[in-house]
């Protein structure tokens, strides 16, 4: 069998990957102790209750913990003042033990998520949602790039290999955490990119045209199985909670899997594709933020 014919509708197991990136930063951040005696440390601010934020930030302190990191939470009520919570940014800032800050999104109404971003030092911004960081990442520089685009750019390229030149890409979707990210990426690696929304015309046919296509769009299975051009990857950031005829929920992406496998080269499922990519990406910007304020090389992995 040829290897075009073995990978058609392979499935692509972004929960092993990311444990194996997990494993893998385990080990750098022990060489980093090791070698320079430095501890990488995250920060994340979780204002309010929101459950699914509490459900995220608690596997991030986990997995962050677990890859030998110390984890600071802070837990602000949802009534605190957008000036309060600047100052608590501030005071992450200026602690060395910090070396990345996340606010976890969204923000009460009172706060404007702008000016608190605004506020964490990019070099610590480890969520890449900086304007520092978003412009380095369009001008070519170094900064931090934002996690799910990252996890993203790591699956096509295990799917694709690291040559992706001149490969038509699709990103459905413009937010400032995934689409827009994710296409300077792309870009930077020389696909040819464009960014459908919901404006697009014609959208069936742009996402045809699509080596690689993904979605973020956040609309239960919207890209439908005859969107996909034979032999793509397709990569599904979204996460959408449904109801199933049987009165119970379950989690879906914005592409219908069962029939875009019919069709694509290699796709993410979801859960296990590209949600699991987020934290262990979070936890390798953290690793890398450390490294650069200290001034020293990222330890090589081991294997
Ligand atoms: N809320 C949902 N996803 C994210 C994320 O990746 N980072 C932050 N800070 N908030 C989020």
């Amino acid at each position: 069998m040829s290897q075009q014919v073995e990978d058609v509708g392979r499935i692509i197991d972004g929960k092993a990957f990311a444990a194996a990136l997990r494993a893998r930063v385990a080990g750098q951040v022990t060489k980093l102790k090791e070698a320079h005696g430095i501890t990488p440390g995250l920060a994340v601010v979780l204002v309010g209750e929101n459950p699914a934020s509490q459900v995220y930030v608690r596997n991030k302190n986990k997995q962050t913990a677990e890859a030998g990191m110390n984890s600071f939470e802070h837990r602000p009520p949802d009534t605190i003042s957008e000036a309060d919570l600047v100052a608590l940014v501030e005071e992450l800032n200026r602690d060395p033990k910090v070396n990345g800050i996340l606010v976890q999104l969204p923000l009460p109404d009172q706060v404007s998520s702008h000016a608190v971003i605004g506020s964490i030092d990019p070099a610590k911004d480890v969520d890449g949602f900086h304007v520092t960081n978003a412009g380095l990442l369009a001008v070519g520089g170094q900064g931090m790039v934002p996690c799910t685009p990252l996890g993203c750019m790591m699956l096509i390229k295990d799917v694709l290999g690291d040559d992706l030149s001149g490969q038509r890409a699709l990103v459905l979707g413009r937010s400032n955490i995934v689409g827009k990210p994710m296409a300077h990426l792309l870009l930077a690696e020389n696909c040819t990119v464009t960014i459908a929304h919901s404006r697009t015309r014609d959208l069936p046919e742009e996402c045809r045209r699509a080596d690689i296509l993904v979605a973020a769009v956040g609309r239960p299975e919207m890209v439908k199985g005859d969107w996909v051009k034979p032999g793509a990857t397709v990569i599904d950031v979204g996460i959408n909670r449904i109801e199933t005829d049987d009165g119970k929920t379950k989690l879906v992406g914005d592409v219908d899997f069962e029939a875009a496998r019919q069709r694509a080269g290699a796709i993410t499922p979801v859960p296990g594709g590209v949600g699991p990519m987020t934290i262990a990406c979070l936890l390798l910007n953290t690793l890398t933020a450390a490294c650069r304020q200290h001034g020293v090389a990222v330890p090589e992995p081991d294997g």
